[in-house]
């Protein structure tokens, strides 16, 4: 598939998975395949990569002996590694790769709902066929309550009792918030009632990333996948975390610095303070500006 999504603090993953010819890792957030492609190159000619991404569109048939794809949720990560080894004779892992949050690709898709310019609707899944409830069905069905809690906890969103009141005003006189746009133009009106001077970043930000990690459950998935990675890893393998946002983050030092300092600890910690991107990099891809890389080695 073509790709726009450019890999975030790419040559540092290199450098600490350090993927060597023969050996096997994981990417359970293929995406755009751009990581794991630069893996795959060094673990050739016998190693082989499994890409794993909920999003079905990402998941193609794979063409190369060495790339194996699952369309999945990496939360169920040591199932997928379970019946890839009993069914592909996928041997031990040196490496795995979280790569956080959604590509450019799936932002930039109006279909999709992830961006403040799509009019399409606010869907948001990043498995459009699970059935789940998208970010339209949350601000339609919420309580008050509960989306101040989603907009402060996954957005720290300042404004999200305002905000949350005024959907709640809006769905009881019957206007009905499903697309992108209708929910932009409510934030963007809140705002500017409240400060005069328009900020450079689009008031809806927070929002709509708030909305996202919700939908998807992204908080839960990481919390469930961090130990099963850990469990898959083979002894000396790394694994290598990429978040963006800072509740992400938390949930992976504190899980980290925990097993370290548990009493038979299973992991050493690589990364004191995480490696963050380059101004080269930043300046050439925005988007790496709040990249954070934590990374582990089993014992
Ligand atoms: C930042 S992108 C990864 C980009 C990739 N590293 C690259 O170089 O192109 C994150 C990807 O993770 C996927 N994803 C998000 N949550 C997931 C989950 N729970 N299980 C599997 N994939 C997930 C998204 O669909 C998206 O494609």
């Amino acid at each position: 598939m073509p790709t726009i999504h450019e890999p975030a603090l790419l040559q540092e993953i290199l450098t600490q998975l350090n993927p060597q010819p023969g050996q096997n890792f994981i990417d359970c957030t293929f995406g755009g395949g751009g990581h794991s492609l630069a893996i795959l190159e060094k673990i050739l000619p016998s190693g082989k990569l499994a890409g794993i991404d909920w999003d079905r569109n990402t998941i193609q048939e794979s063409s190369n002996k060495n790339l194996i794809l699952v369309n999945n949720n990496y939360k169920n990560l040591k199932a997928i590694y379970e019946s890839l080894k009993k069914d592909q004779g996928l041997g031990e892992i040196n490496g795995i790769l979280l790569d956080l949050g959604l590509s450019s690709d799936q932002l930039s898709d109006e279909e999709r709902g992830f961006s403040f310019d799509s009019t399409g609707p606010l869907d948001m899944r990043f498995d459009t066929e699970s059935g789940g409830q998208t970010a339209a069905d949350i601000i339609s069905t919420a309580g008050e309550h509960e989306l101040v809690r989603i907009f402060e906890e996954y957005g720290e969103e300042p404004l999200a009792k305002i905000i949350a009141k005024e959907i709640i005003k809006q769905r009881n006189e019957g206007v009905d918030v499903r697309s992108a746009d209708m929910l932009v133009q409510l934030i963007t009106d809140i705002y500017r009632r409240k400060f005069r001077q328009p900020s450079r970043r689009n008031p809806a930000t927070r929002v709509l990333q708030a909305l996202r990690i919700a939908v998807n459950d992204e908080f839960g998935n990481i919390r469930v996948a961090l130990p099963q990675a850990i469990d898959v890893l083979a002894p000396g393998g790394r694994l290598a975390v990429i978040s963006f946002h800072s509740g992400e983050d938390r949930i992976v030092k504190n899980f980290f610095r925990d097993m370290a300092k548990a009493d038979h600890p299973r992991i050493k910690i690589m990364t004191r303070k995480p490696i963050e991107a380059s101004e080269a990099e930043v300046k050439a891809n925005p988007r790496s500006r709040s990249a954070k890389l934590r990374v582990i080695e089993k014992l």
